[in-house]
């Protein structure tokens, strides 16, 4: 989808750049890395699995990439390799356009301790929250993740535990917002890792995130609904931290509807 979205933005302000998905096994990744200077190349983006990988040949990495611990963008300035993470900043803005959430005060729980779960908490703590729980099905995952921020951000208890069902309902029962960040949910036939008598009916504001896009609505997702959250799925995420890439290589303001209407478009196909 990036590459539609991106397309489109770059034909609306008749800009000449081009972008495309490049599939690379390990050994051309290096390569590409190593080889730069002839490659034309203003920017780029990263993905799985290279968004921790590629932080050793990057010649500058921002502070919020740092703190997220992973790059999802890079500049090309002079062929020099500038490393930046728009992945928190596109988490935030969703949560603002879609819910017009603030931090403060706020309750968060996290499912799942991974990349995305990181890059999530990255956003919700620089942005003032209260408190966070995460649950994982490894409860040293979860640990690790929270002792982490803990470091940083040590006057915010950030609680973590393993993903039992008694503690999503009771973790749930507080929580202003929860977040859906497993991998649970991409194949139509997955089941939620929440079950629906662990989702307590609610009234007014509470939210419910799931960052999977496609199937644009999960079971976990559905289920929430069906309880009375406000819920939205990642494709803003995946919007937002895409305009705000565009804008730091073209230093142009993305036409986010132009953006949002490619995805729309390509995503129900
Ligand atoms: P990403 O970078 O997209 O977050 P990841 O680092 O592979 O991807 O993390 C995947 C997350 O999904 C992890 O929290 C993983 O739990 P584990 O740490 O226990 O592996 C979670 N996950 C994947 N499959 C799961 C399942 N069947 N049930 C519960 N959690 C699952």
């Amino acid at each position: 989808l990036s590459p539609r979205m991106h397309q489109a933005a770059f034909e609306h302000l008749g800009l000449p750049h081009f972008y495309a998905a490049l599939e690379l096994a390990p050994k051309y990744f290096k390569k590409l890395m190593i080889h730069r200077a002839q490659i034309l190349l203003d920017g780029f983006n990263v993905t799985i699995p290279y968004k921790q990988v590629i932080i050793p040949y990057l010649d500058s990495v921002s502070p919020e990439a740092r703190l997220i611990g992973a790059v999802n963008t890079v500049r090309v300035r002079r062929g020099r390799f500038l490393g930046e993470n728009t992945d928190a900043y596109g988490f935030l803005r969703l949560l603002r356009e879609e819910f017009r959430w603030k931090s403060n005060r706020k309750k968060v729980l996290i499912l799942g301790a991974g990349g995305a779960a990181r890059a999530c908490m990255t956003a919700l703590l620089r942005d003032g929250v209260r408190q966070i729980c995460i649950l994982n099905r490894t409860p040293s995952k979860a640990r690790g993740l929270a002792l982490d921020f803990k470091n940083r951000f040590p006057k915010v208890p950030i609680d973590f535990a393993p993903l039992t069902g008694r503690k999503v309902r009771e973790e749930l029962l507080q929580a202003d917002l929860v977040v859906h960040t497993t991998s649970v949910g991409l194949k139509v036939s997955d089941t939620s890792i929440v079950a629906k008598k662990d989702f307590p009916k609610v009234q007014g504001k509470r939210f419910a995130v799931d960052l999977i896009y496609n199937p644009p609505q999960t079971e976990f997702l559905r289920l929430a609904k069906a309880a009375g959250w406000k819920t939205a799925n990642g494709l803003g995420m995946l919007l937002y931290q895409g305009a705000k890439a565009f804008e730091l290589w073209t230093g142009r303001k993305a036409p986010v509807d132009v953006m949002r209407k490619a995805l729309l478009f390509h995503n129900s196909k």
